[in-house]
């Protein structure tokens, strides 16, 4: 089945939906990426889209293939990053005892507090997000409400990066550096995470967050995470950074 989806709020780019019982493909004309979502509904007619993270407990397909966001992130670091850290992440989770895999992975992460959920159910969690967050060809800038939003926080959207280069920078050892929306006051706002901790999601919607552990650079860059983080800016998915941005 194919939708016309083009007078959908913060879905200018994609213009093809197919859905069948499980999931939903969007396919991005611009950058020819398709998504598979299932967290959240935007519903236009007597249709129902839902966008936002893949959050079965299954991996998220590469939108993209492991060379695409060469030469800013290489093949090599792509493919060991998703075919063992990520799935790494999955498969332990699955093992932890007791873990209950009925819900939801947002609501699993903020009702299983135990170290072993949060750090493996955090790093499936994060990454799945962190893969739809980057396209070839990404980078410039956000637009519509995520910018004004970026605008109001920080003055520029310059300022914006500076300040988001430099938590990321800074974090101390591995982790990573969120760009956040509070759910109550609406409020976005940079955080620093360490380990594979979520963004504080039970009162936080992630917009973008950038993975300075060491396996997701080293490769290439070495211990030169600064190089890392300028390069990333050239890969961003700002779509779905908006697209996150207008979650509730
Ligand atoms: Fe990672």
């Amino acid at each position: 089945m194919s939708y016309d989806l083009s007078k959908l709020p913060h879905l200018d780019n994609y213009v093809d939906a197919y859905i069948d019982t499980k999931a939903i493909e969007i396919h991005d004309t611009t950058s020819n990426l398709a998504y598979f979502d299932n967290s959240k509904k935007i519903e236009t007619g007597d249709l129902t889209f839902l966008i936002g993270e893949s959050m079965s407990y299954e991996p998220l397909k590469l939108p993209y293939a492991y060379d695409a966001l060469e030469p800013y992130i290489d093949a090599k670091t792509m493919e060991i990053h998703y075919t063992k850290h990520y799935q790494g992440y999955l498969d332990n989770l699955k093992k932890i005892e007791g873990v209950d895999l009925t819900l939801p992975i947002e609501e699993l992460l903020i009702k299983d507090t135990r170290t072993a959920v949060q750090n493996q159910g955090g790093g499936f969690y994060n990454h799945t997000l962190f893969w739809q967050m980057m396209k070839p060809k990404g980078g410039g800038m956000p637009k519509g409400a995520l910018l004004k939003a970026i605008e109001n926080e920080f003055g520029t959207f310059e300022e914006f990066k500076e300040k988001f280069s430099k938590a990321a920078l800074a974090q101390f050892g591995s982790g990573w550096a969120w760009l956040v929306k509070n759910k109550v006051d609406k409020k976005i706002s940079i955080l620093q995470m360490p380990n594979q901790n979520a963004p504080r999601i039970d009162i936080n919607i992630p917009i973008l967050g950038l993975d300075v552990w060491e396996h997701a650079y080293y490769l290439k860059y070495q211990n030169r995470r600064a190089e890392y983080i300028k390069e990333f800016w050239n890969v961003v998915n700002w779509e779905f950074c908006e697209a996150q941005y207008s979650r509730q």
